[in-house]
């Protein structure tokens, strides 16, 4: 009852169809090789006993739709889709989820009979890692969201929604998260949050119960401008980033004094929020993280 990975990696002129009995997954990328999205799923197919085939799908940079059109022939059930190919995923899908819309973004497609239907979970497993992994509560917190790229409008609709007290948005360019905050007013007014978006002089000078840097700073072991006392000992500071050692930001806020996560739980909840809208299912996300965690951890 077990899925399998498959070939490592297929591309649009070649898309088997899954083996007899099982159903056709895989994410779609470019470059796509070290993608940890075929172990986690095949962990949550053995978990929960779906016959499901989850593979790797490079598209050339120009050929998402193409591939993913040859992915649909082969019988492909549905797609996880990453750099650089989410926005053209929000374009294909024929009905998009509220957070997708929202987002602008979708990094999970499910064909259906009556069309393509376009989900974003990035924002979802960032709240869940954070609620149920982490064990910091949302309701009532105070949220400071670093960064207004695709990141971070993923991120602010779930966010809402677990109704915090604040959400202070900044950006190194102000006006896009002055935008961010134009956006989701009237989300924020019915969830009686109180929402403002602007540079990195808007921060608080005091404790946020939850930092998130949806910055790409981290790619370039950059700290994004924060004033710091935005840290205090019970602030979590949260890096969708991850890697096998602390990212610069996870670096800074311990030499503030906040406790910090990485991003490793929030690509693994995406997941799983990703195999329940296509299977209807609740895959355990905490025994195939502590999987990754170690692997992070003993590189091969
Ligand atoms: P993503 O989809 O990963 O969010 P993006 O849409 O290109 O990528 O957004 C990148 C975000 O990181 C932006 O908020 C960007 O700030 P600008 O809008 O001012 O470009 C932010 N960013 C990137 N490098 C940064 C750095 N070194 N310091 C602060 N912010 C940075």
């Amino acid at each position: 009852m077990s899925a399998t990975n498959g070939p490592s990696s297929s591309n649009a002129a070649s898309i088997a169809p899954a083996q007899a009995g099982y159903d056709l997954y895989a994410v779609i990328g470019n470059p796509i090789a070290h993608s940890k999205s075929p172990v986690i799923h095949a962990r949550f197919a053995e978990q929960t006993g779906e016959r499901i085939e989850y593979r790797s799908l490079l598209a050339p940079v120009d050929g998402f739709e193409d591939t993913v059109r040859a992915f649909v022939a082969a019988g492909g059930r549905g797609l996880n889709v990453t750099v650089p190919f989410k926005l053209q995923a929000y374009a294909l899908a024929d009905r998009l989820s509220p957070r997708a819309a929202a987002a602008g973004a979708v990094n999970t497609l499910r064909f259906d009979n009556d069309g393509i239907y376009g989900e974003n979970t990035d924002g979802i497993g960032l709240v869940t890692d954070i609620e149920t992994n982490l064990k910091v509560d949302l309701a009532g917190a105070r949220i400071l969201l670093l960064g207004a790229g695709g990141a971070a409008r993923g991120a602010v609709l779930p966010i809402l929604e677990r109704g915090p007290r604040l959400l202070t948005i900044v950006n190194r360019t102000a006006s896009k998260a002055e935008a961010l905050a134009q956006q989701f007013g009237q989300a924020a007014r019915e969830a009686g949050c109180a929402l403002s978006g602007g540079a990195p002089e808007a921060v608080e000078p005091a404790p946020y119960d939850v930092i998130v840097n949806a910055t790409a700073g981290s790619l370039t072991a950059e700290v994004p401008e924060c004033d710091p006392r935005a840290f205090g000992p019970n602030t979590l500071a949260y890096d969708m980033m991850y890697g096998a050692q602390p990212t610069v930001f996870m670096r800074h806020a311990r030499s503030l004094g906040a406790k910090t996560s990485d991003g490793l739980g929030m690509l693994v909840e995406q997941a799983a929020e990703s195999f329940r809208i296509w299977r209807g299912v609740s895959p355990a996300s905490a025994p195939v993280l502590a999987e990754l965690r170690a692997m992070l951890a003993t590189p091969a």
